[in-house]
């Protein structure tokens, strides 16, 4: 390589360095990341009863206890319906609106499926409850998957 190209070439690479970076949202920092969002606290209510209710449920003596749990969730699950992740920020304008519908939708799954599980509790099957915990799973992994910032947690 004569010395023209070579000094182009490194030019080339230190533009699309800039480049990469300029393209970065903004406030990706760690100081964003540890900050807990209203939509963020009522996930931490969920998740906190949700460990709990996930180790009981195959025991049918405590369904009045997982019956509590499921009622945290689905007043969380309540709330969450009503707020906006913070991913819709970086959606643009003419398709937020069609994000966060989405977003209501997935929780709304959710909040059927925690419906389905009180009434297993209720009817003391705890094989269909366990069945649709792992449902429930599901719905959180493609609600997280779809609607929250990689760096939310
Ligand atoms: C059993 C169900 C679920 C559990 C246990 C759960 C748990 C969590 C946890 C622990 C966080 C991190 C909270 C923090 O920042 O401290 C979180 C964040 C988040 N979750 Fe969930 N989640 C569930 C279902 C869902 C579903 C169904 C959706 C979407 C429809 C969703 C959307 C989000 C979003 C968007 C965030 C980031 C918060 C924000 O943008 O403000 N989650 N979740």
């Amino acid at each position: 390589m004569t010395i023209r190209p070579f000094i182009l070439h490194l030019l080339f690479c230190a533009t699309m360095v800039c480049n990469v970076h300029a393209a970065e949202p903004a406030g990706n920092d760690a100081a964003t990341k540890v900050e807990v969002t209203p939509l963020g606290e009522q996930m931490d209510r969920m998740n906190g009863a949700f460990r709990k209710l996930r180790r009981q449920a195959e025991d049918v003596t405590k369904n009045e206890s997982s019956l509590a749990y499921v009622a945290t969730m689905q007043a969380a699950a309540e709330v969450a319906v009503t707020l906006t992740p913070v991913l819709a920020a970086d959606i643009p304008e003419a398709k937020r609106a069609q994000f966060i519908e989405s977003y209501r939708t997935q929780i709304r799954k959710l909040i059927a499926g925690l419906e389905e599980l009180a009434a297993a509790f209720k009817a003391g099957d705890n094989a269909a409850a366990v069945a649709v915990i792992s449902d429930l799973r599901g719905i959180q992994k493609d609600g997280h998957h779809d609607y929250k910032k990689p760096d939310q947690d």
